[in-house]
């Protein structure tokens, strides 16, 4: 399971997360893309489809018993399609059992792939969501303010990871504080310094935590050659100074002709894959395919 996040909005990941589906169906494995944009459901229209009869909504509404249920073909070969609540019903009352109970069942899907596009924001559900997946996928643009966003959306992604499974109320106060305190969120590598001076055992397993908390990067809408120099930028400083392990995916050019796919409702993966960002988006889904195959190995 692979999540598309990274906190700000209109980056790209629902083109992502769509694009990146086609591709690996077409190479050969099933795959299903699932839009837990609780907030705003679009996933359907970057696959060029209408809003299908059964969604996220009647899984959260009980109507469904499990997300395998909700899931519809789409015209791609391999490929379906878990369609999301378009009125923002769920969102506010979506209660910490109901998500368990969405992550238990994405869990269970028997695909060789499941990708989630999240929403944008750090809402508790997008920082679950993504720390859920087996890798979660930033996807960020080469700006300052993008960039800031998503270091703050993978420290706190990984603190919620650490509160969720957390039983010691002292640590767990430790993290809310770090999360929620008034100072600037510390990043992983202080806190388990912190962690390490009144618990030695519990900062070696945040240690280990943070060394297998699977992480990799998408920088998209590059312009330059520069441009192109910020991935590799983020994942060493994310390293040096917070201690993730952050893979760099590939870049995905600026181009017109995703907009313009968008509009047309034509996914450019499913069409004439000749325009560079078809190619910056292959390689992507090229690189995902084989953590796919990397993973699969592992179990
Ligand atoms: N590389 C690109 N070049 C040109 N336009 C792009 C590129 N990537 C995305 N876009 C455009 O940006 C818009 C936003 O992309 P998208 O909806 O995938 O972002 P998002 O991160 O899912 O946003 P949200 O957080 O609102 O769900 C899309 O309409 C698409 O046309
Ligand atoms: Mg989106």
């Amino acid at each position: 399971m692979f999540a598309f996040g990274g906190g700000k909005g209109g980056v790209g990941k629902s083109f992502l997360s769509s694009n990146v589906g086609i591709y690996l169906a077409r190479r050969g494995l099933r795959v299903a893309v699932i839009d837990a944009d609780l907030g705003g459901a679009n996933l359907h229209t970057f696959m060029g489809m209408e809003l299908p009869r059964t969604t996220l909504a009647d899984f959260i509404a009980h109507k469904a018993q499990n997300i395998g249920d909700i899931l519809v073909r789409t015209p791609v070969e391999n490929l379906w399609l878990g369609a999301g609540v378009v009125k923002d019903l769920a969102a506010p009352n979506f209660k910490h059992s109901q998500k368990q109970r969405m992550i238990r069942s994405f869990r269970h899907l028997d695909f060789d792939a499941v990708l989630l596009d999240l929403g944008a924001g750090t809402s508790y559900n997008v920082l679950d969501f993504f720390a859920a997946a087996d890798c979660g996928i930033l996807v960020t643009l080469p700006e300052p303010t993008a960039v800031e966003n998503c270091y703050r959306f993978l420290k706190s992604s990984f603190f919620r990871h650490l509160r969720n499974e957390e039983k010691d109320g002292r640590v767990k106060g430790m993290l809310d504080f770090a999360m929620t305190g008034e100072e600037p969120m510390r990043g992983p590598l202080e806190f388990i310094g912190q962690v390490a001076a009144i618990d030695r055992a519990k900062a070696r397993q945040f240690a280990d935590e943070l060394e297998y908390f699977r992480v990799a990067l998408i920088v998209n809408q590059v312009r330059s050659a520069e441009d192109r120099a910020i991935a590799p930028a983020i994942s060493g400083a994310l390293k040096r100074f917070y201690g993730f392990n952050v893979r760099p995916l590939g870049d995905i050019a600026y181009d017109d002709s995703i907009w313009l796919s968008v509009r047309q409702r034509q996914p450019i993966m499913a069409g004439r894959v000749e325009t560079i960002a078809a190619r910056d988006t292959a390689a992507v889904g090229k690189a995902i395919y084989g953590m796919v195959h990397e993973f699969r190995a592992m179990r």
